[in-house]
């Protein structure tokens, strides 16, 4: 500093004549420049800036580059985490500067006007940062060369007119920023040097210019993900030294132009995702590809055969097209082959065998297709392969050994098929495979014991083939299987005891084999088991007591040869489907089975007890016999009319309850649930409701028994607390939850009458074959809505009501696709009824179930507010809250998590669908999300603040629209930093 000083005085009090000759006061200006940049960054974990010390001398500054007289050329300081605004204003008194690279860091604030004091820049990169705010005038740097600003932050108008004089610029790279939509800047057009454009992402619409074809020297041309519509000019055949053409993510239309064939330096092409239609035969000519994407268009024709001699080809995918015919047999057999992707096609004959031949495959998916022949035994080596998956073809023969023990395959996929022979033992090589899905097919032989060593197991789908022989005794070492799905097979042998210690295991299906033996007790610890399904086996001895602790919603040991007392749990009318074709069972108050042979071991008293009972039950039914009639049990279409309804209604009724009544059966069934199914009740007057059928239950969520009711009484203590629930919620009247119009009950089941929405449910249009494109503002409009109508829920009623439920498919969408909550209370009064055990039971559904009920079972509010997270997550990433990408057993909120390391990773989380002018608005909504998700429950906001956080984050173009001093529409806020991001 003192130097600096000294040199100033200097320069300011003696004589500027002789200034210029004194290096020493060009280069103490300067220091002061740098030392003021230096102060403006606060690094964080670098120390690249300890160099720059006040004594000098600049040009051994890190990062720092003179020219021949001393003075500071060049600023190259990227990739350094570097924070803080940057001190543009000082920066530009560089008067010898030409080059400024800051790339890669986390810079924020305005890039100001300053910028256009660097007159003699030629290389300027700002790219990669947090900036904010429209980038400035920078008409003076004319010389420039290198203009890198991708994802750099900046957003509204970009000064297209300012390039045009730049006739220097050969890389010119300005894509992934939230840029105001323009047409294709012609400006750019008149750039004849460029050989590297980059404007993917910002916001571009209407067509490709045909003049883009002027720009010969382009190499790299780059315009993803804008709104880029119209066919692709012929003119880009002009681009003769093309290296890169990425178009994918547009609205493109038409054929692929011919003149596409003269682009032979083409590596890398990319066109997914558009309206392309008609053949590729025009790529057959590009012999350098490395990568071609064309998938997610309506392409037809062939695969041209000239692919098959493609010697660079590493990268194919052309999945979701029309396309026909035969893949070339030597495909990918040249460079070093990475991935093909053809699914969704039409494509037949044998797949192509020597894609791994450089043993660096990793993915091989040719699902839904007409593939036909056996499996090459050429991918039983291929020690790369991460997924393999041929499902839903017609291929055929053994698999190959080697293929089930593919040491780093994660998913093996050979479902739907006519494939034939064992599972190998070498499948406890694959020790990182996590579903094994090979349903329907002719499989055959013994489930290997090496199975259970395959331990990152997560589904095993094995059900409707011909497997045979015991069960893997160590199958309790699969501690992450979820899935055990054998139903349909030849099984024999018993079930192991060992099950019983997979501890993650939802549903077991071993239906229809030929198992023998007793089930095992310990099956009753499976803390998460949902469906238990081992019908039709040949089962036998007791069904265990521990099995009465489980809360299932399929539970099925019917067709077996078990023996003994029912126990007590399932001992009621409700599990009598569940455990018929037991010859064997006897139980002493399901009259369809024989009566239990007296236990000699029973207190006397309670014998008697059992005696008064049933002779009280005796005289009721004899009382009650013409009120009673026996009900078929032929489930959801039963003679509902020959019961005894209580009707209560909350708001004026225009329908009779025999209309309802009259309307619940099979044709009308339009949804099945794990407490009743949904019907569609069409009323004279055309009025549309929806009816839910629900079997009352006991506190352990199983149906209640018919025979206890009776004695109790018509309105035993729990059913008045049943009608009390169902009278607050039909007090319930706001816009966003769902109507009930009343409640219609008997003692057996009730009916709840909804409102019916035409639209579905938001899981329905977000992620099933109902989908429909939603835009921001509607997925907007709904996160606000549903969260309104929660927050009603839980703080607009006298006590709050937890709906335990919340999940996209209980987001019910009106005719506007306004949003409505639907299912709310019913989990906990229909399963709990105020009973001791009611804060016992698991309700809601995977995916969506807050981490709190793993360690304890008290669930509050916070719970729905974790679950309503991850509807957030799904409105803004359009992914299901479980999805194979996430890995084995990861749900949507673990794998957004992972993705929070910069700004370009939490863009990319952001459904590809929404447009990249919303993006930065669904991000906030994302943020919201994450803090929904904390594990910590107190750290959770309320439904209240949610709602208030919701609102400000209103996308720009309803709202936040504000005028700037120079007259200009700019956006209220700008980005929050992904680091923000970082909780
Ligand atoms: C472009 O570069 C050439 C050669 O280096 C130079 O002579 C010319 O002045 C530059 N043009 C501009 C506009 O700076
Ligand atoms: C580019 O140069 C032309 C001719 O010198 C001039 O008229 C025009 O204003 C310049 N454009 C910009 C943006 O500076």
């Amino acid at each position: 500093m003192l130097k600096a000083c000294t040199c100033r005085k200097f320069f300011l009090s003696l004589c500027l004549l002789f200034c210029f000759s004194f290096p020493c006061c060009v280069k103490s200006d300067e220091l002061q420049v740098l030392l003021t940049l230096k102060s403006a960054l606060n690094k964080s974990s670098t120390d690249v800036l300890d160099s720059w010390e006040a004594a000098g001398p600049v040009c051994s500054f890190n990062g720092v580059t003179c020219n021949g007289d001393g003075s500071v050329k060049e600023i190259q300081l990227s990739n350094q985490r570097l924070t803080g605004v940057l001190p543009l204003d000082s920066i530009c008194q560089l008067q010898s500067l030409d080059k400024l690279s800051f790339g890669y860091n986390l810079l924020y604030g305005a890039i100001t006007d300053d910028l256009n004091n660097c007159s003699k820049l030629q290389y300027l990169d700002l790219g990669n940062n947090l900036f904010s705010g429209s980038f400035p005038d920078i008409s003076s740097l004319s010389e420039l060369r290198f203009l890198h600003l991708n994802s750099s932050g900046i957003s509204g108008p970009f000064p297209w007119n300012l390039l045009e004089n730049m006739t220097n610029l050969t890389v010119l790279s300005i894509g992934d920023n939230p840029l105001d939509q323009t047409q294709f800047p012609s400006e750019i057009l008149k750039l004849k040097k460029l050989n590297w454009l980059y404007l993917g992402n910002c916001s571009i619409e209407g067509k490709i210019p045909p003049a883009i074809g002027d720009l010969t020297e382009l190499i790299n041309l780059e315009l993803q993900l804008n709104y880029l519509s119209g066919e692709i000019p012929s003119e880009i055949g002009n681009l003769h030294k093309l290296w890169q053409l990425e178009l994918y993510g547009n609205e493109l239309t038409g054929k692929l132009p011919v003149g596409l064939r003269n682009l032979t330096s083409l590596e890398y092409f990319d066109a997914s995702n558009n309206n392309l239609e008609g053949d590729i035969s025009e790529v057959k000519y590009l012999t350098n590809l490395v990568s071609l994407q064309l998938f997610e268009n309506q392409f037809t024709g062939q695969v041209p055969p000239e692919l098959g001699e493609f010697k660079k080809l590493v990268n194919l995918s052309l999945y979701t097209n029309m396309f026909t015919g035969s893949l070339p047999q030597k495909l990918g057999s040249w460079a070093d082959f990475d991935f093909i992707d053809v699914s969704e096609n039409l494509l037949s004959g044998p797949i192509p065998p020597d894609m791994c031949k450089k043993g660096t495959m990793r993915g091989l998916l040719m699902l839904q297709n007409r593939f036909t022949g056996e499996i090459p035994t050429t991918y039983a080596n291929c020690a790369s392969l991460k997924r393999f998956r041929v499902s839903n073809n017609s291929l055929s023969g053994r698999v190959p050994a080697g293929i089930w023990g593919l040491p780093q395959v994660d998913i093996i996929d050979i479902a739907y098929n006519q494939f034939e022979g064992p599972i190998s033992s070498d499948i406890k090589n694959a020790k990182v495979v996590g579903i094994l899905s090979a349903e329907y097919n002719r499989l055959s032989g013994e489930l290997p014991e090496e199975i259970s060593e395959a331990t990152s197991l997560v589904r095993i789908e094995l059900n409707n083939n011909q497997i045979s022989g015991k069960f893997p005794r160590g199958i309790g070492k699969l501690k992450r299987l979820s899935n055990l799905q054998l139903q349909n097979n030849k099984l024999s042998g018993s079930i192991p005891e060992s099950l019983g210690s997979c501890a993650s295991i939802s549903t077991i299906n071993m239906a229809n084999n030929s198992l023998s033996g007793k089930i095992p007790s310990s099956l009753g610890s499976l803390p998460t088991l949902n469906t238990l399904d081992l019908s039709r086996n040949e089962l036998s001895g007791r069904i265990p007591e521990s099995l009465s602790s489980l809360m299932l919603s399929l539970f099925d040991l019917s067709s077996n040869r078990l023996t003994g007392p029912v126990p007590q749990s399932f001992s009621i009318e409700a599990y009598n489907g569940s455990l018929a074709g037991n010859p064997g069972l006897c139980s002493s108050t399901i009259q369809s089975f024989k009566k239990c042979p007296p236990d000699s071991g029973m207190p006397k008293f309670v014998l008697m007890l059992i005696v008064c009972l049933a002779v009280a039950a005796i005289l009721l039914a004899t009382l009650g016999c013409f009120l009673y009639l026996r009900r078929t049990e032929k489930d959801g279409d039963r003679s509902l009319k020959e019961e005894s309804w209580d009707v209560k209604s909350f708001h004026v009724l225009t329908f009779s309850e025999d209309e309802i009544l009259d309307s619940i059966k099979q044709e009308n069934l339009i949804g099945k649930g794990g407490s009743g199914n949904v019907y569609k009740v069409m009323l004279g007057n055309g009025v549309e409701l929806a009816v839910k059928h629900l079997w009352n239950t006991d506190s352990h969520g199983r149906r209640k028994s018919r025979s206890s009711s009776p004695m109790l009484g018509r309105h035993s203590g729990k059913e008045k607390e049943f009608d009390a629930e169902v009278q607050t919620l039909s007090s319930i009247r706001h816009v966003n939850v769902v109507k009930l119009y009343c409640s219609i009950t008997s003692e057996d089941s009730s009916l709840l009458v909804y409102e019916y929405l035409p639209n579905g449910s938001l899981w329905d249009r977000l992620h099933t074959s109902r989908k429909m494109e939603l835009d921001w503002d509607t997925r907007y409009e709904i996160a606000v809505g549903a969260a309104k109508g929660l927050e009603y829920l839980h703080l607009g009623c006298d006590r709050p009501v937890i709906h335990r439920d919340v999940k996209s498919s209980n987001i019910l969408l009106d005719e506007f696709l306004k949003p409505r909550i639907a299912d709310f209370g019913l989990a906990k009064m229909v399963q709990a009824n105020g009973g001791k055990d009611s804060t016992h039971v698991i309700a809601g559904t995977y995916g969506y179930i807050a981490p709190e009920y793993g360690y304890t079972y008290k669930v509050d509010e916070k719970s729905d507010v974790y679950s309503f997270g991850v509807v957030l997550m799904e409105l803004v990433s359009g992914k299901r809250p479980i999805e194979p990408e996430f890995g084995d057993n990861n749900d949507i909120v673990s794998w957004i998590c992972s993705k929070l390391k910069n700004q370009e990773s939490v863009l990319s989380i952001v459904d590809h669908r929404i447009p990249v002018a919303f993006k930065e608005d669904a991000v906030k909504v994302l943020k919201i999300a994450i803090l929904c998700t904390t594990k910590l429950p107190a750290l959770r906001p309320t439904m209240r603040t949610v709602v208030q956080m919701l609102e400000e984050a209103e996308p720009y173009k309803l709202v936040g629209i504000v005028i700037n001093k120079d007259g200009e529409v700019q956006k209220k806020d700008t980005m929050e930093s992904a680091d923000k991001l970082n909780l």
